[in-house]
């Protein structure tokens, strides 16, 4: 069957240029949720339209295969219908995450994103710059956004070095912006991708003096945060004290994150929270009512959970209630 090009403005969505500029200049961040699944698109909804804040949708290759890309199409465009049912019409991006390659943004282009991530940080400098180009042409023929990556996070980004970091260079920000047009950059400043950031013992501190001097090179250009989770110590309980076996999930400090939120980063990145969020009420239901087989009696329970999450990042770290 010849595939038809469907552009994300036939399906309500937005990029996330304009988003970006308001969330520079209003010194907030925009929320950028993982979703694979129905409940966890109902619970970024419900947590968005209820705060009046815009939102990113963030699909990984992961979701798409998990998940099947064109009911994740639908889904996103349901959500702009389901918010305005709500009551709020938020602004919504339907955003590629982690992309590797120029055929997946290309599809992702044609079908539907309106905004995609060309994570090219694993390469050298030089074909990073290339490839993140070669996307970004495409893309803005289509009025898609693209955010690059400089800067590598340890853990499942980096399988090298998996526990050293390599910070963004400042020195190299404002070239790579510059040589492939990208409309937002992610940096690598110690945050990490998952629930195990830091060992014990070790500093808990992200880099934001980084974040500073990356801000004063590019001054006003769009930083993303990735690996952004805070890894509730309530939720890390919550989830053994139901039969789950987590041992030393730690992860950044909300006190840092709402630092970053009010700089340049207008982007925050967080999956790992909504997924500790949904297993320790899912452990919940089945440790205490091991008579319950209804999939609706637990993951309801889990969307709840992922909603009241959700709304406490944008009401308390992000900043962007009402911002809509
Ligand atoms: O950056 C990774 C995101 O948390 C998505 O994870 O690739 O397992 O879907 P995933
Ligand atoms: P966390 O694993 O910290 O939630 O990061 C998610 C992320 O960066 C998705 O791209
Ligand atoms: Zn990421």
């Amino acid at each position: 069957m010849q595939k038809k090009f469907t552009s994300f403005k036939e399906l309500g969505l937005v990029n996330s240029r304009e988003m970006f500029a308001q969330a520079v200049k209003g010194g907030y961040a925009i929320p950028a949720y993982n979703f694979n699944n129905l409940e966890q698109l109902q619970a970024i909804v419900m947590a968005c339209a209820e705060t009046k804040s815009p939102v990113i949708l963030q699909v990984s290759k992961g979701a798409r295969q998990y998940a099947n890309q064109t009911l994740l199409r639908h889904l996103a465009a349901g959500a702009v219908e389901y918010a305005a049912e709500l009551g709020a019409s938020i602004p919504i991006v339907l955003h590629l995450d982690h992309g590797d390659s120029f055929e997946l943004c290309k599809d992702c282009i044609e079908t539907g994103f309106s905004s995609v991530m060309i994570d090219g940080s694993h390469l050298s400098y030089e074909e990073n710059v290339k490839l993140t180009r070669q996307v970004v042409e495409y893309a803005h023929q289509h009025d898609v956004t693209v955010e690059g990556e400089l800067g590598v996070l340890a853990g499942i980004e980096d399988d090298v070095h998996a526990a050293q970091h390599t910070y963004t260079e400042p020195d190299q920000v404002e070239d790579f912006v510059k040589k492939t047009g990208v409309d937002s950059l992610a940096i690598a400043i110690g945050t990490s991708h998952g629930a195990f950031k830091f060992k014990p013992g070790e500093d808990h501190e992200i880099r934001l003096d980084i974040l500073a001097e990356i801000e004063r090179r590019i001054p006003g250009f769009p930083i993303v945060l990735h690996g952004a989770s805070s890894v509730p110590q309530e939720l890390v309980q919550m989830i053994n004290a139901h039969g789950g076996k987590l041992k030393d999930a730690v992860g950044i400090s909300e006190d840092q994150l709402r630092l970053a939120a009010h700089s340049a980063v207008c982007k925050i990145n967080i999956d790992s929270d909504g997924r500790l969020a949904m297993t320790a009420a899912v452990r919940k239901v089945f440790d205490e009512k091991p008579e319950e087989f209804d999939p609706r009696k637990y993951l309801g329970p889990a969307r709840d959970a992922l909603k009241k999450l959700y709304i406490h990042k944008i009401m308390n770290v992000l900043g962007s209630n009402g911002k809509a």
